[in-house]
């Protein structure tokens, strides 16, 4: 029997490669990211293991090439990832670097999830996951804009919840604290070692989705337990 079919966009690199990667057993992988060669890579690297994906290169702050790329995808679940961050005081902040974060960490929301949750409310079934961040509920000095897109991920996500779910769709969204990868633009050497792994967030959206079908998570936290880093095994 054919394996449902599990959307992952920014599965390129960081969280969502480890997404798809920690999916792929369950599912066929749809992996969406601007990348073409990465997401080759990692496509590879799925069916090297046995599993399945497909590769969209596809810029998903282009509602056009969304619709173009995503209409009408049959996709069980639908795990909207990508997200970019520019820290920097609003004074500094060009139009290109606003624009780019609210293109991609909200707007890219609304036609992603437009794609294929039409065919999940026909099929009365689905699961669409959102990774959003710790900075959705709380504020500092050179967040405006993303935290300002993070604060709107909680509200787009329960809303829908309240729309779909008598309709058979699950909505959750998992908010991790730090993690290494190179998000921003960091080195994920830079994260000291006390960082969660991308792998951590992987497991906690597989988590999400593993749960009864009468059963919804809808909202997580992930975090590092602690930022002194851990003394190496073995140690004293
Ligand atoms: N790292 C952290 O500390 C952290 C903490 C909390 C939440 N998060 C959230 O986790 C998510 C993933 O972050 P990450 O740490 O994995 O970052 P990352 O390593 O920078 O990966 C970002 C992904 O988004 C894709 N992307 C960027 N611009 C795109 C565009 N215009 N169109 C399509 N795809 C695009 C990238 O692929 P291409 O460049 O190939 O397009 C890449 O696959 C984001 O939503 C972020 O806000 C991260």
């Amino acid at each position: 029997m054919a394996k449902p079919i599990a959307l992952v966009t920014g599965a390129s690199r960081g969280i969502g490669r480890a997404i798809a990667g920690r999916l792929a057993p369950d599912y066929e992988i749809v992996a969406a990211a601007r990348s073409a060669p990465d997401l080759d890579r990692l496509a590879s690297d799925i069916r090297a293991g046995g599993g399945t994906c497909t590769p969209v290169p596809v810029d998903l702050t282009d509602s056009t090439a969304i619709a173009r790329a995503l209409n009408g995808l049959e996709a069980d679940v639908l795990v909207n990832n990508a997200g970019v961050g520019v820290m920097k005081p609003l004074l500094e902040m060009t139009p290109e670097e606003w624009h780019r974060q609210v293109d991609l960490n909200f707007n890219a929301l609304y036609h992603v999830t437009r794609a294929v949750l039409p065919g999940m409310v026909s099929r009365r079934r689905g699961h669409v996951v959102i990774v959003g961040s710790i900075s959705g509920r709380s504020t500092y000095a050179g967040g405006t804009a993303y935290t300002g897109t993070k604060h709107a991920v909680m509200a787009f996500a329960e809303c829908l919840l309240l729309e779909v779910r008598d309709q058979g769709v699950k909505v959750s969204v998992v908010n991790p604290g730090s993690v290494a990868t190179e998000f921003g633009g960091s080195d994920p050497a830079s994260k000291g070692g006390w960082a969660l792994r991308a792998e951590d967030v992987a497991e906690t959206v597989a988590f999400a989705l593993s749960t009864p079908p009468n059963v919804l998570v809808h909202r997580v936290e992930v975090r590092a337990l602690s930022k002194v880093k851990p003394a190496p095994a073995g140690g004293p």
